[in-house]
Order: C-alpha cells, then structure tokens, then sequence
C-alpha cells in the first residue's frame, strides 16, 4: 500500500471515529437531560403514588386483587391524570383513564414497583403534559441526531477531502524521489533530485544526492583503475621488451650489466603488482595485522638514520621532534614504517635544495598519538588535495612519473592507518610546505 494512501486511511478512521463518538455522546446527554427534566415536574407524584400501591400490595396480603375498588387518583392534583398498573408477569390490573392502554405506555412515565428487594409489578403515569414532555423527549433526540448526522456527514466529507489533500501533499516529495531511485538503480549514477525544502524530506533528498554522486565518484574510480593499472604497467613492459628486442636484433652475448636496466624495470612490476594487491586487501578489511608493542620514537629514530644520507645529499634537514613520552602503540612494525617511510620520501622528494622535513611526536587528544611528517617543500594546490589519497593520483603526473612514483604512496598509507583504527590527514600551502597528521589510537 502507498504511503499517500496509509496515511489517507489513518486520518479517515480518526476523523470517522471522533465524529461517531461526538454524535454519540451527544444523544446520550441530550435525551438523558429530557429525561431528568420529565421526572423532576413529576416527582412528587411518581414518588406518592409509588408508596400507595407498594402500601396497598403489602396489606393486601402481597395481592394486587380488588386494588380496582379504590381511587388512587383522587390525591394526585394534575388535570385528567390516567394510570396503569402492571403485576409481575406484565398483566393490567388497574387502569383509570379513558386513553388505550398502548398509549399510556408509550407516552406516560414508567416506574418499577419494588417490595423488600422483590419487584412486585410497574405502574405508568400519565397526563396531557407529561404526554408533552415525552413527546418533545422522543422528538429532540431524534432531531439532533438528524442535524448531527447531516452536519456531521457533511464535516466527515470536507474532513475526508482534506486528509486526502494532506496525505497527497505528504507523501509527494517521496514520489518525486522514488523515480529517481529507480533511474539510480538502474544505472544512471549522479542523478540528483531537487531539495527545496528543510525538513525530513529536504534531507532524505540531500542524503540521496550525496549518495549518487558518491557512487558516480567510486564507479569513476573504478573504471580509472583498470585504465591506470594497464597505462603503469605498460610502462615497464616496454622497456623491457625494447631491449629485449634491441639485444635480440644484434645477435650478441649479453654481458651482465646489460640486464640490470631489466632487472630494475622487474622490480619496479613487481613492487606495483604487490602494492596493488595490498591495496585490495586493506580496502576489503582483510589485512592481517601483526600487532606487537612498539615504540614509534625508537622506530622513527631507526627511518631517519637511514634515510640521513638521501637528505644530506639535496641538503635538507630532516628532524624528529619528540614533544610526548608516551609513544608505545600497539601496532603493525612492518606496516606503520611502511606509512611513515612513504610520507618522509614523498616530503624529501617534494622538498627543494636546503628546505626542511620535520617529524613530529606529540599527544593532542587522550587516546591518541598524532605523528606529524612536515616540509617546507613546494606545497600542494587546493583542488588536489581532496584526491590525494586516490590511487595513483599525482599532482604532476609527468614530474611524478620521471621520479619513480606511481601515484600509490599515499592510498597504501591511508588504508594502513585506517586498518589500525587511526586517521590521516593533509593539510598542505603552496610555496610553504605541506604537512601530513596522522592519529593513532594508543595502546
Ligand atoms: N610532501 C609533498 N609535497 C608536495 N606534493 C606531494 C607531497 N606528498 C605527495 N605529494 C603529491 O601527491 C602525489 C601522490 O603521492 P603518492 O606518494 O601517493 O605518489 P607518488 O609519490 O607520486 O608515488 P609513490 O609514492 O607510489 O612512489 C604525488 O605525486 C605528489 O604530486
Ligand atoms: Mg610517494
């Protein structure tokens, strides 16, 4: 069932259920006020005549016989007053007045007469006002629930007329959408729909417009990969087989040192072959982690003693600043050197002559190490920023490409941070330098 139409159906129960219980209640006060008011004008008679018969039944030894032979009337002061009286098994057995019995009955009141707990018989009263009195009794309450009924069929009808309306009016922002859910799932990545308004709606719409064009993102994602994947194979398979070719074409011996130019093309196949497998495992969750305690300071110590010399050469000073103690995470050795090592190489690689490269240490949340690689380098334009993270993604492709980078650097570090629970981040100013925070959980 639509939902335009479940709310329809919810509002039309409510509607048609407080107008059944209004008409309701107000039969039921109207006819019972009448009838408080018809024995209150006769009250006094009712309650006398009642004593009378009850009196007489008791004397009379429990026995309606000869109540004919006495005028139960004569102290009732009303203008041609009638009565019936009716024993126990419903027969008359006194009636004064000249009206038909049938009418006594339907148009006098009633009262039950009742000897010690026992109900002995039931008299009706009746005179041309009482007669009145009941009459105007059955008439109002008909009456009203007549009026009730039209005004309250004609209300029911302009209610109903508006819940439809309404239900129309809710539901409608959903079956603007439901086409365009539709178009998504069958294929149509990056649709968007209009959000005008704020509410729930508006967000379900911005929610939905996100996640189109999220899915456009990661379909263009995929369809780049298999497109870089062969373009950075490519590559090397060339080199490798134009010199295969060319020692092939001068028919000679090859002398060892004529190989090693392969055998790097070789290993540079073999390092992307392995970091894309990484890659794939890490983003399907399914990296191993051999988690050990370890000491980032020491391990840090450890990278750029070894990396020392690659600054020395360009003259940059490459510095660890230590400004916690507590750096004992329990982590991955393997992965996390891997993390820092791509981030230290890319800062020494994007860092011009006498710049500077900082590794920093220090605790800015509770349960966090922040490491911070930092240079002074060339510094990273905005519009890269968002996709630096992106799998073969270089800012200079051309620059990148003749330095040995692939472009996986930073994807691979950002899944090994994220496999470890923690967070990576750039935050990078042209011509001043670029800095990368990493935040891992401490142990
Ligand atoms: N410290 C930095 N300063 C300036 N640009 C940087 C810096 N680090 C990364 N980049 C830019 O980000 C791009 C992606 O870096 P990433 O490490 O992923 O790839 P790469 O260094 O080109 O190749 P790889 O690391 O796979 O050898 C780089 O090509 C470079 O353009
Ligand atoms: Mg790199």
């Amino acid at each position: 069932m639509s939902f335009h139409r479940k709310i329809f159906l919810a509002l039309s129960f409510t509607i048609v259920g407080i107008s059944t219980v209004f008409i309701l209640l107000n039969y039921l006060i109207v006819k019972n006020t009448i009838e408080i008011g018809i024995q209150e004008t006769r009250g006094n008679e009712m309650e006398f005549l009642s004593k009378e018969l009850t009196d007489f039944y008791i004397d009379n030894h429990h026995s309606w016989n000869q109540l004919e032979q006495i005028n139960i009337l004569k102290k009732v002061n009303q203008e041609r007053s009638e009565i019936l009286v009716l024993d126990r098994e419903n027969r008359i057995v006194y009636q004064k007045g000249s009206s038909p019995h049938q009418l006594v009955r339907h148009l006098g009141i009633n009262r039950e007469l009742i000897v010690e707990n026992d109900v002995v018989g039931e008299f009706y009263y009746y005179d041309p006002e009482v007669a009145n009195f009941t009459k105007i009794m059955i008439g109002i309450p008909i009456s009203v629930v007549f009026l009730l009924l039209i005004s309250g069929s004609v209300l029911i009808l302009i209610s109903l007329l508006m819940a439809y309306r309404l239900s129309k009016w809710l539901a409608s922002p959903l079956q603007r959408l439901l086409p365009a859910i539709d178009r998504l799932g069958k294929g149509e990545l990056g649709i968007q729909v209009a959000s005008t308004t704020k509410d729930e709606y508006g967000k379900i719409a911005e929610a939905f417009n996100h996640m189109s064009k999220e899915l456009e993102h990661a379909e263009t994602v995929r369809r780049n990969l298999t497109a870089d994947v062969a373009h950075e194979l490519r590559t090397p398979l060339t080199i490798v087989s134009g010199h295969l070719d060319s020692i092939q074409q001068q028919g000679k011996m090859i002398k060892p040192e004529e190989l090693l130019p392969l055998q790097d093309e070789l290993i540079r196949l073999n390092q992307l072959v392995e970091d894309l497998r990484v890659l794939s495992l890490a983003e399907a969750g399914k990296l191993t982690l051999h988690l050990t305690p370890t000491d980032i300071f020491e391990l840090s110590s450890q990278l750029l003693l070894a990396l020392e010399p690659l600054a020395e050469e360009n003259n940059i000073l490459l510095k660890l600043d230590k400004q916690t103690e507590e750096t004992v995470l329990n982590i991955d050795r393997n992965r996390i050197k891997q993390v820092l090592l791509n981030l230290l190489m890319n800062a020494l690689r994007y860092t011009p002559e006498d710049g500077h490269v900082y590794l920093r240490l220090l605790k800015v949340k509770t349960k966090c190490l922040t490491i911070i690689v930092e240079d002074t380098g060339a510094g990273i334009t905005p519009e890269h920023l968002p996709h630096l993270f992106d799998r073969f993604y270089r800012t200079d492709d051309a620059r990148s490409r003749d330095s040995g980078g692939t472009g996986l650097g930073l994807a691979i570090a950002k899944q090994y941070v994220l496999s470890h629970g923690g967070n990576i981040d750039v935050e990078s100013k042209l011509n001043e330098g670029t800095r990368f925070v990493i935040e891992l959980p401490l142990a």
